[in-house]
């Protein structure tokens, strides 16, 4: 056998060990796990049939070999292809999710047109500044533009990226229109009823000027849920994250003892964060898990 065929087929050996490796890693079901590996499994040794064979292997029965790997790992991409083959999604690779129904699904009450342009375009435009200003902000490629603009841009596109995608699956085309289980079980304790929520809710909506949000929240500080509106969506906050460590930057936090001196405070600041209690809250916030996107 000719060394570029050894070398591709022992490459193509090695990307199997990679997907193997990404599904012991992540939790999915015992059965998913077994039926993939197998799948590997058997898709590997067919490739060691031919590294240790004698004649002379054809173009054909490579791109056969290849063409069956990229199979599987469709296979198990359309299933579920972030929760299965990654753990985290690398700064600056956010893609945009596709949506979990048609884009006339929604009809007569969002039309298809919205939808389309919502989705590819405006959801799209909000990713792709994600992640101009993750590679700008976390792999050092800020350029000439200052750490501000790129902290503007991530909370701007951020924010976007992470409403949008709360946003289509908050929506179905086979509503139940009213709430059951447990958080209608929660509306009913915090808000009275599902018709006074509702109307909150629709008030709040109504409210924002302009641009903006309603949402309803979980407070895991007051345990409870709340109605907020968030105006546009760009100043300076990413939602849906949980905050670890905070610094008061407000004059009120330093002014008496720093007056003008800022950057004194912050630094000085540093000498007295409670790492343990950082700790606490990360290991207690890494527990939600959500599909990765
Ligand atoms: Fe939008």
């Amino acid at each position: 056998m000719e060394l570029e065929y050894k070398q591709y087929l022992e490459s193509l050996i090695a990307w199997g060990n990679d997907v193997k490796q990404a599904l012991e890693q992540t939790s999915i079901s015992e059965e998913d796990r077994t039926k993939w590996m197998e799948q590997l499994d058997n898709w590997q040794s067919k490739i060691y049939e031919q590294l240790q064979s004698e004649k002379v292997e054809h173009d054909r029965e490579i791109t056969a070999l290849r063409e069956e790997g990229q199979q599987i790992l469709l296979g198990i991409e359309q299933r579920d292809a972030y929760r299965y083959t990654q753990n985290s999604v690398p700064y600056g690779q956010h893609q945009l999710p596709p949506l979990p129904y048609a884009y006339n699904a929604l009809e007569p009450y969002i039309s298809e047109r919205i939808m389309r342009l919502h989705h590819t375009k405006h959801h799209q435009a909000y990713v792709d500044g994600l992640n101009k200003a993750e590679k700008a902000l976390y792999t050092g490629k800020k350029g000439e533009k200052p750490l501000k603009h790129w902290l503007r841009e991530q909370a701007f596109h951020g924010s976007g990226h992470f409403l949008h995608t709360i946003f289509w699956f908050n929506m179905t085309p086979n509503s139940t229109k009213r709430p059951s289980g447990e958080i209608l079980n929660q509306i009913e304790k915090d808000f009275g009823s599902w018709q006074a929520f509702k109307k909150l809710f629709t008030e709040t909506a109504n409210s924002v000027e302009g641009d903006g949000w309603a949402v309803l929240l979980w407070e895991p500080r007051s345990g409870r849920l709340a109605v907020q509106s968030f105006e546009k969506h760009q100043w300076f906050q990413l939602p849906d994250t949980i905050p670890l460590l905070v610094l008061d930057v407000w004059e009120h936090a330093y002014y008496l003892q720093y007056e003008t001196d800022k950057a004194g405070y912050i630094d000085n600041w540093w000498n007295v964060v409670n790492w343990d209690n950082v700790n606490d809250r990360f290991q207690e916030a890494r527990k939600i898990k959500w599909e990765l996107f």
